[in-house]
């Protein structure tokens, strides 16, 4: 099948080649010359949407423009990241801490963008980091990581970072369950044992701090995706569930044994009001909270002790379980709330349930049993359509504001449009390969602005030239603007992109933040005028508050320096034009080099080893004397008596 799919490829390949040199008179999708055209943006035009993909296994989030595919930034988010020096430098250190200690890594996983009234309110963007479970915000003004909170009692984070229709709250949903409170036991215990939590975390309206709310301890089933209800449905949350058989081994095969699992249905609402009245117990948990502040350029962290946990059981009313067959992966809410789209990976049907059947049949209390005191509907009863897709693992949802839904199909490897209350196959294109999530811009809010589904494939091969046995993933583009879905262009995407948020230029471009000024920097250790730049000694710690302008730092010559030190370049940029940075390295220095925005301050620590005379200098050309842009330290030996001296052209 591969093969012939190759071959075929290639064919198109030719015609697209052919198409491209004038004589374009094919109509059938890719091989249309129009498609060129439509992802075309000429040199001085820009791109039409946002796009935020995950980064995976690179713990950060890319920023591309639509349709172009052209990547425009790389968000350090989880990793540490050498091209700004974010984890390196002193002032955002702090943000990679956790109650495990400094973790410069992690696997992020889902974007979503904040919401009012459940449209898209482009303020900020959340992501989850799946690993050492965790929670960023970032600033869709500045485009940097402002906030990192740890979430306790969790493992694998992986039904996040999804945020109710107000952005009241950021969810985050363990797809590991575990001990709760971590203990020493048998693993094969598991069974009734271990618990799995569901974070809600809220989100301050003003600032956007979050803050653990509650989190509900639910039985130990893997906690997969989640989505806000919305419209009717807005007050509830839904999170797809497997391994309801509770295996501790071989998941592979002992968590596929029963024939349906579940989608949790929990009313936050009802659960807010509980914990409102006092309700929850609070535990003693371990969980970093870092905030960067935009004013002194710098984050801090704190560590939490506790953590407000509910019981399901002591909230009647508030969680109910739908029945979903085959170990349901996605779990996506269409743009009116009214249906729940749970996608059985090892299925080829979709199944949809009914909001409004929901609440009927909890009001009729009409359940089929019960899991640890948690009632379950029956099917039948909750159940609003299932699409005969002809596919084959389906895996995610998204929906373009017309009343269709769009599904990825990670083994028959394709994108199938279907309608949404009819249940209709209207239309089906294959991606190149394997894909997983797909990305309507504001695909998932009351509001999808639609035009383009862009699917995020797993599998590379022959799409690109090869570069050795890794290859970056491979995202595609379609129009969906026709009955058919099109075929315009593939390009490649950093790290793993596990889903992806679109959002319109215009509600972004005009807001972002050219330069920090210098007058409201309120950084401890910035050199507001070159006249304070200075060099202390503190025992064997020695401050060096620096500044820069074209092309030159103040001062650029220190001497009295000694092996054993440990010495803080602080730097102030004092640039006030965009995008002019100027970086920092200084030989042997064991961390990245630095990159300080306009008006901004950061901080290099260097401990020098070696006696000699050592270059530092600027590693962003900015310029055109950037060469000169440079300066010494004289390091001298530990038991010497140079004195601190420092200057700028001689003085
Ligand atoms: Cu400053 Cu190059």
């Amino acid at each position: 099948m591969k093969n012939v799919k190759y071959h075929l490829l290639s064919l198109l390949g030719m015609a697209v080649l052919l198409a491209g040199c004038g004589n374009g008179s094919g109509s059938n999708g890719a091989l249309n010359s129009s498609a060129a055209e439509k992802v075309y943006v000429a040199p001085g035009e820009q791109d039409e949407f946002y796009a935020f993909m995950s980064g995976g296994y690179s713990g950060n989030l890319t920023v591309y423009g639509l349709p172009s595919g052209r990547m425009f930034k790389e968000i350090p988010v989880f990793s540490q990241f050498p091209t700004s020096g974010y984890g390196y430098s002193e002032e955002t250190k702090p943000m990679l801490e956790t109650s495990f200690g400094f973790v410069p890594w992690d696997d992020a996983h889902h974007p979503d963008i904040s919401q009012t009234n459940g449209e898209l309110d482009g303020r900020w963007i959340f992501i989850n980091g799946n690993n050492t479970p965790r929670i960023a915000r970032i600033s869709l003004t500045t485009f940097e990581t402002e906030e990192i909170i740890e979430v306790p009692n969790s493992a694998g984070n992986h039904s996040s970072s999804f945020i109710t229709e107000n952005t009241e709250y950021v969810v985050a949903g363990t797809r590991f369950s575990v001990p709760i409170p971590q203990r020493d036991m048998p693993i094969n215990e598991y069974e009734g044992n271990f618990r799995g939590s569901l974070s809600f975390i809220s989100v301050d309206p003003e600032h956007g701090h979050m803050d653990i709310k509650f989190q509900l301890m639910m039985p130990g089933f893997n906690y997969d995706l989640s989505h806000p209800g919305r419209g009717d449905s807005h007050g509830w949350f839904f999170f797809t569930t497997y391994n309801t058989e509770e295996a501790s081994t071989l998941q592979e095969v002992n968590s596929s044994q029963n024939d349906k699992d579940f989608i949790a249905a929990v009313n936050w609402k009802k659960i807010e009001e509980y914990v409102n009245n006092g309700g929850g117990t609070l535990m003693p948990a371990e969980y970093a909270h870092n905030i960067y502040d935009e004013a002194t350029h710098t984050a801090t962290t704190t560590m939490k002790k506790e953590v407000l946990t509910v019981d399901p059981l002591q909230v009647p009313g508030a969680v109910f379980f739908l029945p979903t067959p085959k170990s349901p992966h996605g779990c996506d809410v269409d743009p009116t709330g009214q249906y729940i789209i749970g996608n059985g990976k090892l299925s080829a049907d979709l199944t949809i349930h009914s909001f409004d059947k929901m609440i009927a049949a909890i009001e009729g209390e009409k359940f089929d049993g019960e899991a640890y005191g948690i009632p379950i509907l029956k099917f039948e009863d909750v159940l609003a359509g299932t699409v005969k897709s002809g596919g084959l693992g389906p895996l995610h949802t998204e929906f373009d504001g017309e009343g269709n839904a769009y599904t990825t199909f990670f083994i028959s490897s394709e994108v199938v449009k279907w309608k949404l209350g009819t249940w209709e196959v209207i239309d089906r294109k294959p991606t190149f390969y394997s894909v997983g999530h797909l990305m309507i811009p504001g695909g998932n809010s009351r509001k999808p602005f639609g035009k383009y589904v862009v699917a995020m494939n797993k599998i590379t091969k022959d799409r690109y030239l090869p570069t050795g046995p890794e290859m970056e993933h491979s995202a595609q583009i379609y129009d969906i603007t026709g009955e058919k879905m099109e075929l315009l262009y593939d390009f490649p995407t950093h790290g793993e992109p596990h889903y992806a948020a679109g959002i319109p230029a215009e509600m972004l471009a005009s807001k972002s933040k050219k330069i920090y000024r210098l007058d409201e920097n309120k950084h401890p250790a910035a050199v507001l005028d070159p006249s304070q730049a200075r060099v202390e000694r503190d025992g064997n710690e020695v401050h060096i508050y620096m500044s820069t302008i074209r092309s030159h730092f103040t001062p650029d010559n220190i001497e009295g320096i000694k092996v054993g030190d440990k010495v803080y370049f602080h730097i102030t940029n004092h640039e006030q034009d965009f995008d002019v940075p100027h970086g920092f390295a200084i030989i042997g220095q064991n961390t990245s080099e630095l990159l300080i925005m306009p008006g901004q301050t950061k901080t290099s620590v260097w401990e020098p080893k070696k006696v000699g005379v050592w270059p530092f200098y600027c590693t962003d050309f900015c310029s055109a004397l950037h060469q000169e842009m440079q300066g010494y330290v004289r390091v001298s030996p530990a038991n010497s008596n140079i004195e601190l001296s420092w200057s700028l052209g001689g003085d």
